[in-house]
């Protein structure tokens, strides 16, 4: 079993697609958490959509950023679920932020199943290339060993529904910060 957490927080990392943010909502009704998101904190702090940001100022300012939320959070952040951007592991001055943080959950699926969940938006700068699917597949092959080594807990939700996601995550989380049942 993990050691208790720092933080009475629940960091959700995993690529675009894996379902952070419908699972952290519905993990933070489930619990009784507050729901937070870093790109939304990006967002609202630059009155910018992020895709805006990576074309005026580019991947590393949106890093920066993304950093500087992260920080932020650490201040006075507890009891939330925190949803994360799925390239947060790719900046090691991150990681130890993230796990400050609190309890740390990946959440996985295969190639096919993020391809399909990212179809069809035009709100992620890093997939509008003439080949996504070849993106979606290398990005994977880089950041699987980042995601692993960042998180405390792993859950695959391929072709399991959003509802089965959180209940595996809400009854882990209720061993590892030791609430009563
Ligand atoms: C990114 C993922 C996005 C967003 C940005 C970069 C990435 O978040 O932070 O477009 O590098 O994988 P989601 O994982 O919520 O789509």
């Amino acid at each position: 079993m993990a050691n208790k957490p720092e933080r009475e927080n629940i960091v959700l990392i995993g690529f675009m697609g894996s379902g952070k943010s419908t699972v952290g909502r519905a993990l933070a009704k489930r619990l009784r958490f507050q729901f937070v998101d870093t790109d939304q904190i990006i967002e609202d702090r630059a009155q910018m959509w992020i895709r805006q940001m990576f074309e005026r100022h580019g991947e590393a300012y949106f890093r920066e950023r993304e950093t500087a939320a992260l920080e932020s959070l650490l201040i006075g952040t507890h009891r939330h679920i925190i949803a994360t951007g799925g390239g947060i592991v790719t900046q090691p001055r991150n990681v130890p932020l993230l796990q400050k943080l609190g309890w740390v959950v990946l959440l996985k699926a295969d190639a096919d199943e993020i391809f399909r969940r990212v179809s069809g938006g035009r709100k992620r700068p890093l997939l509008e290339v003439e080949d996504p699917r070849a993106r979606v597949e290398d990005l994977l092959a880089q950041r699987g060993e980042l995601y692993a080594a960042a998180a405390h807990f792993t859950v695959d939700s391929t072709g399991l529904r959003r509802e089965q996601v959180v209940e595996k995550i809400a009854d882990e989380a209720q061993r590892v910060f030791g609430w009563n049942p």
